[in-house]
């Protein structure tokens, strides 16, 4: 007697965007799966072409693409792959975005402004996304925008136990280069033994974009080993306004420590001049050869994101991977 049997079996696959494939190579390495073959091209006028070569039907799909320069091209790529799959039947379609684009606009600063962080979670959940995984989101409100679990990762426990690795934490200051980011330092500070913390009063005109005035210190910095933590590095004018302003109130060194290397224009200028002895980062967004520079340490964020894709399809605890417990 013939017989038809339903599997039951969930399939984990991966897909990578053309943004950082890299990453996406580390992240299957770490899973020990490969990546999903894909065939993407551009048209002659821009547009995307995606196709995935082999059956997508009932898998559990997870979608990696960092949104790195031309954000919006990398952007549109995963868009397109998320209807791709859609379309072809995959159970669940799961956006990782290590780093989310257009995050920095999540609020109306002034009338007749867009809320582009908003736009984001829409265009994701419209194309067809079930979840969303991304890495130090701007702010963390961000997870609100999106109808459906926001699975957010955190880099600061690994760019913590790094830095703490290497300095006297008993003349240690952590410093956050805005009041936005207080609570952010209050967490290094927490892993690092409850160290003092203080911050840069910014100004920042919003009719100009990547443009920061930096005021004072908030804080006693006088003698102490200062790292100054930020989400991302753009310009990098923020980030060595703040260093400097911490050599000038009296900081004896100053490391610099974030997440995302956006790295445009003159950052790298900026970060190789100034007086910080050393620049932490991963790699969320790509680092080419010939933005590396002595003092630059880069590290991988593709453990953290194998972890959190395997307990998310494994129905186990992303918050686990932070608090130890599940
Ligand atoms: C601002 O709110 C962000 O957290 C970063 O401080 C800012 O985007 C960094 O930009 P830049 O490196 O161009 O100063």
């Amino acid at each position: 007697m013939s017989e038809i049997r339903l599997s039951s079996e969930k399939r984990l696959r991966l897909f990578a965007g053309r943004g950082f494939p890299e990453l996406a190579d580390e992240v299957a390495a770490e899973l020990g799966i490969p990546l999903t073959p894909t065939s993407a091209y551009d048209f002659a006028n821009g547009e995307i072409f995606v196709r995935f070569e082999e059956s997508v039907r009932g898998c559990d799909a997870f979608v990696i693409q960092s949104h790195t320069n031309p954000v919006n091209k990398q952007i549109m790529e995963q868009l397109i792959m998320v209807d791709a799959l859609k379309r072809a039947s995959a159970k669940r379609i799961t956006v990782v975005a290590p780093f989310y684009g257009y995050a920095r606009q999540d609020k109306k600063s002034r009338g007749r402004e867009p809320i582009t962080a908003r736009l984001m979670a829409d265009l994701f959940k419209t194309a067809g996304a079930d979840r969303l995984m991304c890495v130090d989101l701007h702010t963390s409100q961000i997870q609100g925008f999106f109808d459906g679990p926001v699975d957010h990762l955190f880099a600061l426990p690994m760019l913590a136990n790094y830095v703490g690795s290497k300095v006297d934490r008993s003349r240690l200051t952590i410093v956050s280069p805005d009041s936005g980011r207080v609570r952010v330092a209050e967490r290094w500070s927490d892993l690092l033994g409850g160290c003092p913390i203080a911050f840069i009063h910014k100004t920042r005109d919003p009719r100009i974009p990547n443009e920061s005035t930096t005021g004072r210190v908030v804080g006693d910095v006088q003698g102490q080993t200062c790292v100054v933590i930020d989400d991302m590095i753009d310009t990098a004018g923020t980030i060595t306004k703040a260093v400097e302003a911490l050599f000038d109130a009296g900081a004896k060194d100053v490391i610099i420590a974030a997440t995302h290397a956006v790295l445009s224009g003159p950052a790298i200028e900026r970060l190789k001049s100034s007086r910080a002895s050393e620049v932490v980062i991963t790699n969320t967004l790509p680092i080419s050869e010939d933005q590396k520079f002595d003092g630059l340490t880069v590290l991988s964020i593709a453990p953290l994101l194998a972890r959190a894709i395997r307990e998310v399809f494994e129905d186990g605890s992303v918050t686990s991977l932070f608090d130890g417990h599940s």
